[in-house]
């Protein structure tokens, strides 16, 4: 590509096009200059890439192989697995012609409630950088771009497009920024996507400090900065900061705020260059043919049950597991039939295959036998996707109360209960002490069933260890009394998030960081320093084969860490050279801004906020209806996998409505809802008629995309 002649030869307009995508997940081509279009897709434990190019919400995507979700591949503190996880998904990407996969997600788990910690890896930053710079190094080294998201402090849905996370700059630092520092220096991502929350008060997709100070200056970051999707506000000072792409795009205002800005000057030439030119380098580095070659996808159903076995945490044991094949066995619960194994949102992927327990267990011949006629219980419990999805936090830490009832009677029987669960965050386990053993498998990927039989029945060993702490209760978590309750999101806790608060406070947990229990047992030496390495032995001192991570910790904090897999008998020396410590003091000043009030309403107040007067509910109800429809169309699908995602999707759907905005749903709809009617939506509710009518029909004139121009 030669840069410096299609930097000449773009026209203002044409570059007002670059920097915004086109069609939900592309960039606008401007086939003039034979600039082609690169196109994305979620994301990021498989592919989602939806049929058809145009958005089609999250359910209609093109087969694709469901993946273990981060909040388990964390948890295997294998960054193989992401890494290889990664490779398999990029050729999935090459196969269907998506030049940049959305993903991974690295935000740190603040608090176990948020409605996307099963998109995430951990409550420690090296953990989270680790596993997300090997899952970048695995789709990149096949030619694929990737977004690491959602940059920075998203860590809580409920208002999603409008909170405001509060941090001092030392909690930043030390924390949040930690896993996106170590992965744009050690695996320099393609892009970067910026998060839809403000940060002390700026929206992160103009935020100065974040997108240009720390991310490019400071760390040396090259690639695009893109929106995520609906999260612009105002374009010219997204530009100014270092936001690069404007995604989904097709939203008229964006362009006409661009145009003008240059004719005014408002907008310097250099900033709306200096973002062509990061996407054209982008274009020219990832637009590749879609490859010819089918995916092996058997190979990545058998890569996904192999990522999920060594993901699994054995919570806890008194000696029932593993199954022998003579025990008799009384299975219940309905997510044997019915595994969770993803969750709820943008990340849903249409799975090409799908292995449930059930599956698995048929496969073996494994016989369902009555209760009374049963040696062990089985029950396959966990989170739905009623309860925990993208788009709104968790109520609560409890189990679905149906659960805990069934679980309960179970118990009462007097047989050994060994509970197999579901879910992509912790939850409150009353009935610990009660059971025989508890096979965590968060949420395992669509070869999940499969994993979930080895491990059981011994055939796999089980060796992952907690990503994130159990606490007992959810009184007992730093931020319970605030979190998700308002648009300031104030992170008064600092970096005492997780083990770091547990630990320095003597609270005690249902379990730790880092724990995980195993079939055989490891004997491990004291950490020596050897000049600035630290040396471990690790032995197995059982009697099968298995995985056990040395994990090393500095001043309380993790600094290192290395899984081994061992023989019986078999030692091995694990050395860690922990990455430098960080030194530098940074501020703990919080500078709390007082909330916008909730009337009169603006393009930027939360939807649910319109219910506020009578014309506002007659909106909110309004776009309701169309959610509504959508849910009713889902549950009337023959049962199987696409009812399932549909019914999913149709959640999804409802959920992200509270949390909206009139201005997110404008820059996320194009030009099914122009900006105009955001504004004629705010004025409306607050009684304006005629202002209202006025916004509704006012045209935002703006000039054709080259695709249109081309088509025309
Ligand atoms: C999500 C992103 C996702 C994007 C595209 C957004 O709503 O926050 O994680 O990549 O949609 O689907």
């Amino acid at each position: 590509m030669d840069m410096e002649r299609l930097m000449q030869e773009l026209s203002v307009e044409e570059k007002a096009a670059l920097v915004s995508g086109t069609d939900a997940f592309y960039t606008n081509a401007i086939p003039g200059l034979s600039i082609p279009a690169l196109s994305m897709a979620d994301g990021p434990h498989g592919l989602r890439k939806q049929i058809g190019n145009f958005d089609n919400g999250v359910t209609e995507s093109e087969p694709a192989t469901s993946f273990p979700t981060a909040a388990a591949t964390a948890s295997s503190w294998n960054p193989e697995n992401t890494k290889k996880m990664g490779e398999a998904i990029a050729e999935e990407c090459r196969y269907y012609g998506v030049h940049t996969l959305l993903g991974p997600g690295v935000n740190i788990k603040r608090n176990p409630l948020c409605g996307r910690n099963f998109e995430y890896f951990s409550e420690d930053p090296l953990l989270a950088g680790v596993m997300g710079a090997a899952e970048v190094e695995g789709v990149q080294s096949k030619g694929v771009g990737v977004s690491v998201k959602h940059f920075a402090l998203n860590n809580s849905e409920n208002y999603r497009f409008m909170g405001n996370s509060i941090a001092s700059e030392n909690t930043m630092r030390k924390l949040y920024l930690k896993p996106f520092e170590y992965i744009v220096k050690h695996a320099h991502p393609a892009t970067v996507m910026c998060a839809y929350n403000q940060v002390n008060g700026t929206f992160c997709s103009e935020h100065k400090q974040l997108l240009t100070d720390v991310l490019r200056k400071e760390w040396g970051f090259d690639g695009v900065v893109m929106s995520d999707w609906g999260a612009v506000h105002d374009r010219v000072a997204g530009l100014k900061a270092g936001l690069d792409l404007e995604m989904p795009g097709d939203t008229a205002i964006c362009r006409r705020w661009i145009l003008d800005g240059i004719k005014d000057g408002t907008l310097p030439t250099e900033d709306l260059d200096k973002a062509c030119r990061n996407i054209l380098n982008w274009i020219d580095n990832y637009v590749k043919p879609a490859d010819p070659v089918p995916v092996d996808w058997d190979a990545h159903h058998t890569l996904a049950a192999e990522i999920a076995a060594d993901c699994a945490v054995l919570l806890k044991n008194d000696g029932v597991l593993p199954l022998k094949g003579t025990d008799k066995l009384h299975i219940a619960g309905e997510l044997f039939e019915n595994m969770r194994y993803q969750g709820a949102g943008s990340s849903m992927i249409h799975p090409a295959r799908l292995t449930t327990p059930k599956d698995a267990f048929d496969a073996h011949g494994v016989r369902n036998h009555s209760v009374e006629d049963c040696d062990t219980i089985l029950y396959f419990g966990g989170l739905t996707d009623e309860y925990e999805s993208e788009g709104c936090d968790r109520e609560n830490m409890k189990l679905p109360e149906k659960q805990l009832e069934e679980i309960d009677m179970l118990l009462a029987i007097g047989k050994p209960v060994v509970l197999v669960l579901f879910g992509g965050s912790p939850v409150e386990l009353p009935f610990c002490d009660k059971v025989g053993a508890i096979l965590n498998m968060y949420l395992p990927g669509q070869n999940g069933g499969k994993a979930a039989y080895e491990l059981l029945f011994g055939e796999k060993n089980p060796s992952g260890k907690l990503a994130e702490t159990w606490p007992l209760k959810y009184e007992d978590v730093p931020s319970h009394e605030t979190f998700g309750k308002s648009v300031n999101e104030v992170y008064s806790e600092g970096t005492e998030v997780g083990y770091r608060y547990y630990q320095k406070h003597n609270i005690p947990v249902r379990f730790p960081f880092g724990f995980g229990l195993s079939y055989t047992t490891f004997a491990k030496t004291e950490w020596t320093k050897v000049g600035d390495a630290y040396e471990q032995t690790i032995t197995n001192t059982g009697d099968r084969f298995g995985g056990e991570v040395a994990e090393l910790f500095i001043d309380g904090e993790l600094a290192g860490f290395q899984k081994v897999y061992l023989h019986p008998g078999e030692s091995t020396t694990v050395r860690i050279v922990p990455e430098p410590k960080d030194e530098t003091v940074w501020s703990d000043e919080l500078t709390i801004t007082p909330e916008p009030p909730r009337l009169p309403v603006t393009i930027e107040s939360r939807f649910t906020d319109l219910k506020q007067t009578f014309m506002g509910r007659i909106l909110y109800n309004a776009v309701m209806l169309v959610v509504k429809k959508q849910m009713k169309s889902a549950d009337k699908m023959p049962d199987g996998p696409e009812k399932d995602n549909a019914v999913k999707g149709a959640f999804f759907m409802k959920r992200i409505m509270d949390s909206n905005s009139p201005r997110s749903m404008s820059m996320c709809a194009g030009s099914q809802m122009p900006y105009n009617f955001a504004q004629g939506f705010a004025e409306l509710t607050n009684g304006h008629l005629f202002k209202g009518i006025r916004c509704f029909i006012k045209k935002i004139n703006v000039p054709k995309l080259p695709k249109e121009e081309q088509n025309a």
